[in-house]
């Protein structure tokens, strides 16, 4: 598996993929609207290539904010059917948190399973002073606090633009 920044040429591929993965439309849409936001970060748009070229996987984290302090918005993140429960998800995880922290960022939040990402050292976020955009999403509103958090970060989570037309 290769672990690589995603390109513009890969994107049909990519919003493919994310169909395919994901059971309604809305996650391909909002995609398509990261990629053309102001909060899009290439170094944090990542894909799982095959030895013969296939994109099997892909992540993305987009500029994010904890009350002033800026952080990163994790998702969507997706397997191709065929491929998942294989290790393609946890190796985009390993892979975006290495690249978070490379850039100073201090924080990756994210909405999602309990089931998966505490194994990646995600803690309900309001437990590290992080306030969820909405109550209602209880111990799915997760956060993984990297080397740059300190006890200064703290507040309400805002995501990129496109989240909020969800
Ligand atoms: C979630 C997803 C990205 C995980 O990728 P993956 O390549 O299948 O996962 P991995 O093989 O790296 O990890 C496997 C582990 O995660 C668990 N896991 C995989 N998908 C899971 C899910 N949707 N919910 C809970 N746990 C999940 C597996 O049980 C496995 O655990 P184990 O190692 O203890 O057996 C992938 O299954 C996917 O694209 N699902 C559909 C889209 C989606 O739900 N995206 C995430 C929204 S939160």
């Amino acid at each position: 598996m290769i672990l690589r920044r995603e390109q513009a040429p890969d994107r049909p591929e990519i919003l493919a993929l994310i169909e395919a993965a994901f059971p309604e439309p809305v996650e391909a849409r909002l995609l398509r609207e990261l990629f053309a936001s102001r909060e899009y970060l290439p170094e944090l748009s990542i894909v799982a290539e095959s030895a013969d070229g296939e994109i099997m996987g892909y992540v993305i984290s987009t500029r994010a904010w904890i009350g002033d302090s800026p952080a990163v918005g994790l998702g969507p993140i997706g397997v191709l059917p065929q491929w998942q429960r294989r290790g393609v998800g946890a190796a985009l995880m390993h892979a975006s948190i290495d690249a978070a922290t490379e850039q100073g960022e201090p924080a990756i939040v994210l909405l999602g399973s309990t089931d998966f990402y505490p194994r990646f050292g995600f803690v309900p976020a309001d437990s590290v002073g992080i306030t969820s955009p909405d109550p209602s999403w209880g111990s799915h509103f997760m956060a993984l606090p990297l080397p740059a958090f300190h006890t200064g970060i703290r507040g309400h989570f805002r995501y990129a633009e496109p989240f909020s037309k969800l």
